[in-house]
């Protein structure tokens, strides 16, 4: 289905069995990319995610000189060698993808032309300064809107490599000061908690001088090489729609083949389990240095339980979800120490607690989380306040909802899972485009 959809309905009480794989991760794909671009020589990438957030890295990669090509489901790209591009001023649209914007704020730091980046409605209210303040300490000459997008870059002579502390666990921040101390000339490191790591790892990939222990990264600047072919898992991001729609739905099981199951993801697995999900995992392996596996969930009963602080950053963009399966679970299920989610694609809590309104879902609303409390779910007409993650967890309700389910603004879905109304309805939900 090549339509854009704009409100989804999904018909209630269906149940989803088969075998499915997603497509490639996002975050991963971005990485494989950039890195790509940067780097000495031809990289294939095979399984990428062909989305709207991966068009924008794409456009900026080119920006910087290197030259992508695209095939049925692969990348060839041949990188700049951390070349220093020349140029006029440069206008960069990155669209919804705060990843894309986020890290090429970095790169684009290092190169000799100006540039102007601007993002949609929803990344235009995203914070940047976390972002802009650790690459101006760099010396990197960048300006925010009042901490916002648009965001301005203009050349400067060199970077500075410096030693960074981040307090947030931001995979963003801490990539995009990686990529930035690429174009550097010494040794840096940056303190920071864990958070997915999918960048040390692609930069290990492509030869990189990088050493991580518990709490911070070094990494000594030097040429990339590339490795000739990188291979991108199924994005566990996708997958959790449909593990947690198995899992709270009866009569539902699922295979999903060929998932990342990079430990800094997958506490949204743990976290079911902890719940009382019955998830298996089989099948292991590494490839490109991210561990790939299978999954098969089946439905299970689950009891609320109170997300212990550490799952929260490998959860962190499944949480919606975990709010929808705290609904479909027995008594109280908590979320604290989650304040990232309120400066996502939308605010996630508020938009989490009117969804769960609508639906007649007990909740409490703190700064930093919810409270859930299981109960039956009425079939109502929500708003996905134009937020992908969102969207797709209102539809995945409809598994288990009372009346059939209405979700406004679905668009962004292309941002990361164009291919999601298409699976969702071969294993047996009933999902329409809705004029
Ligand atoms: C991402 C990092 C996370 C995540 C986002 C993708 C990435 O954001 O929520 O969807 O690919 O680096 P933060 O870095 O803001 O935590």
């Amino acid at each position: 289905m090549s339509i854009k959809p704009i409100n989804l309905s999904a018909t209630s009480n269906t149940k989803i069995n088969g075998c499915i794989k997603v497509p490639g991760d996002k975050s991963i794909s971005h990485r494989a990319i950039i890195i790509s671009s940067i780097a000495n020589g031809r990289t294939k990438i095979k399984g990428y995610l062909n989305s709207k957030d991966i068009d924008a890295t794409i456009n900026a990669c080119r920006a910087i000189g290197a030259d992508i090509n695209k095939d049925a489901d692969s990348l060839i790209i041949d990188g700049n060698n951390l070349e220093r591009g020349y140029g006029e001023n440069v206008d960069l649209s990155f669209g919804n993808s705060g990843t894309s914007m986020r890290l090429m704020m970095g790169i684009l730091s290092a190169q000799k032309f100006p540039s102007a980046l601007i993002g949609d409605e929803s990344l235009s209210q995203r914070p940047m300064n976390r972002v802009a303040n650790p690459l101006l300490r760099m010396n990197a000459n960048i300006k925010t809107s009042d901490g916002t997008p648009p965001v301005y870059i203009n050349p400067v002579s060199s970077l500075k490599c410096v030693d960074h502390n981040v307090e947030i666990a931001s995979a963003q921040i801490k990539s995009s000061i990686m990529l930035a101390g690429l174009y550097g000339d010494s040794a840096f490191k940056i303190i920071t908690p864990k958070s997915r790591d999918h960048t040390e790892i692609m930069l290990k990939e492509f030869g990189c001088n990088i050493s991580i222990d518990s709490d911070s990264i070094k990494i000594v600047p030097g040429k990339l090489i590339t490795p000739n072919l990188i291979e991108i898992p199924g994005d566990i991001s996708s997958a959790a729609f449909f593990i947690v729609g198995s899992i709270i739905s009866k009569n539902s099981q699922m295979k999903i083949e060929n998932v990342g199951l990079n430990p800094l993801r997958t506490g949204l697995i743990k976290i079911l389990e902890m719940m009382g999900a019955n998830i298996q995992i089989s099948n292991e392996r590494t490839i490109n240095g991210e561990i790939i596996g299978d999954i098969y969930t089946e439905s299970s009963l689950l009891n609320g339980i109170e997300i212990p602080k550490e799952l929260i950053s490998s959860s962190i963009d499944e949480l919606p979800l975990i709010v929808l399966a705290a609904s479909q679970a027995n008594g109280k299920t908590s979320i604290r120490n989650a304040e990232e989610l309120r400066v996502k694609e939308s605010d996630r809590i508020l938009s989490m607690i009117r969804m769960m309104d609508k639906f007649r879902i007990l909740t409490d609303e703190f700064s930093d989380g919810m409270n859930i409390y299981g109960g039956l779910i009425k079939g109502a007409r929500v708003n996905s306040y134009g937020d992908h993650r969102i969207a797709m967890t209102a539809i995945m309700a409809s598994l288990v909802s009372d009346g059939d389910i209405l979700v406004e603004d679905c668009k962004n879905i292309d941002t990361s899972f164009p291919t999601f109304i298409d699976i969702a309805n071969n294993i047996g939900m009933d999902i329409k485009i809705n004029d």
